[in-house]
């Protein structure tokens, strides 16, 4: 019976309570609730408006594509949270390299809109779609190397 709890713990102990957060290499950013609260709703927002340009990109609608991503994320986008209180502005509380791939996004976006409202004229999609690629590469860059829980 011994033996056998002995097994028991050898297995569980090291499997079992611990597992999430030794596989996860992201750094943890503390941010008051506040701050994350605001940060979910932007994203949302972004989460939606990544989706409204999928779909204008289908319809081929590049003047659409172009301007909900400089609307809601490109650089006209930026300072969203510039009157709110200190603890709810998620950029005061960023590491300077998550700040930068924030602020990358928005730049990127931007380029898109750019790329976009070319898009007739060049005759395909090519570079506007490789501009979309570096707005989703600030989304996965930021995802995969920091956490806020
Ligand atoms: C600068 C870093 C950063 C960038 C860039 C970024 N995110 Fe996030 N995202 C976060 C963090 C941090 C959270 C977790 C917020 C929290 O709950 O504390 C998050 C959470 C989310 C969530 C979950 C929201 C919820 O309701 O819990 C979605 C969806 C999301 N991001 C989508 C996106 C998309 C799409 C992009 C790119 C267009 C993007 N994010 C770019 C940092 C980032």
């Amino acid at each position: 019976m011994k033996k056998l709890l002995a097994l028991v713990c050898a297995i569980a102990v090291p499997l079992a309570p611990s597992f999430a957060a030794d596989a996860d290499g992201r750094m943890l950013v503390e941010m008051p609730l506040e701050a994350r609260a605001e940060m979910r709703a932007e994203m949302l927002d972004f989460q939606t408006a990544l989706h409204s340009i999928i779909t204008a990109l289908v319809e081929r609608n590049y003047t659409d594509a172009a301007d909900i991503a400089e609307k809601q994320m490109g650089v006209s986008a930026m300072g969203r949270h510039r009157n709110a209180p200190p603890n709810a502005r998620p950029g005061m509380f960023m590491p300077n390299d998550m700040h930068a791939i924030a602020r990358g996004m928005h730049v990127s976006a931007t380029d898109f809109a750019r790329a976009a409202r070319a898009t007739p004229k060049a005759g395909n999609p090519t570079k506007a779609l490789a501009a979309l690629q570096a707005v989703t590469g600030a989304c996965v860059a930021c995802h995969r190397s920091y956490r806020t829980q």
